[in-house]
């Protein structure tokens, strides 16, 4: 597997924040928590490890955008290109001790995702893909699962936290998708729960209420590996609409359906 130069940046950016992360993990007490809204938590390890890569990214290309969840957005003298990046995708599990958290970075190139990279360090997993070469767990080439059927599949899903989403509304859909499949997981890490679709570990996935830096490298890895992701309607307005459907060919198809039926007349 013969990696870019750009995507060699962005892995080494991804390790080096990666690893302060791993310092950081475990050391709550230490640590300064602050809260964004309700169940909406940052810390100093996330900002460190913005930091960190923020650095390094703007160091090898010092014209190009940069879209970070936890700084100010620059936009870049480049036009083409932006770093969409969330350095601690996983906060919550991160601040209580579980190992399921990740660090994302995605290139956009005119508007178009053309390098991802999702790192969990805590399992020392990095998840690469550029566009048109594949996607890749370490040396590995990654392919979608090949299950046509939700009676067959383990499928992921995002549970929305105190003071986010509609949780009527999940439930609903949760109640659908529970009658459809063989299992139901919610990992906690949005980028980490769609390297799985792209592994073949989930069939599917579905979300909604998510940020770029939740999805961006992770849509680029499940395309690479033959998969789908789009938003509910199957259309492309996934980053700013922040609603994401991803699964194989079928899975994708059968999951918009189940998701979407409406709600029982009571
Ligand atoms: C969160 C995680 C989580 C998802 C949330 C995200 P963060 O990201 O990806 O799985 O359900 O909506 O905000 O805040 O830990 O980077
Ligand atoms: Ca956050
Ligand atoms: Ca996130
Ligand atoms: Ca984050």
């Amino acid at each position: 597997m013969a990696r870019s130069a750009l995507l060699n940046v962005m892995v080494q950016a991804a390790v080096k924040a990666g690893k302060s992360l791993g310092r950081d993990f475990g050391e709550v007490q230490n640590l300064q928590v602050s809260v964004k809204g309700p169940g909406d938590f940052v810390s100093n390890a996330d900002r460190k490890a913005e930091k960190i890569v923020r650095d390094e990214l703007l160091k090898a290309r010092p014209t190009y955008g940069f879209l970070g969840e936890e700084s100010e957005e620059i936009k870049g003298t480049d036009g083409a290109h932006r770093w969409i990046v969330d350095p601690l995708d996983g906060t919550t599990n991160f601040l209580h001790g579980i190992p399921t958290f990740a660090v994302s970075i995605a290139l956009e190139r005119n508007g178009e995702v053309v390098a991802g990279v999702v790192f969990n360090p805590a399992m020392d997993e990095l998840y690469t893909a550029e566009r048109g070469g594949g996607a890749f767990l370490n040396d590995r080439r990654l392919r979608v699962g090949a299950r046509r059927v939700l009676s067959d599949s383990v499928i992921g899903c995002g549970v929305p936290h105190l003071g986010r989403g509609n949780h009527g509304k999940f439930l609903v859909e949760l109640r659908h998708v529970m009658g459809e499949v063989a299992g139901i997981r919610r990992m906690g890490a949005a980028s980490l729960d769609l390297a799985y679709v792209a592994a073949g570990r989930f069939d599917g996935f579905w979300e909604m209420g998510l940020s770029p830096w939740d999805m961006a490298a992770g849509i680029l890895l499940i395309r690479e590996a033959g998969g789908y992701a789009t938003d509910w309607n199957g259309g492309t307005d996934i980053l700013d609409g922040g609603a994401i459907v991803a699964g194989n060919e079928y899975i994708h198809k059968a999951l918009i359906e189940t998701i979407k039926r409406p709600i029982p007349a009571k």
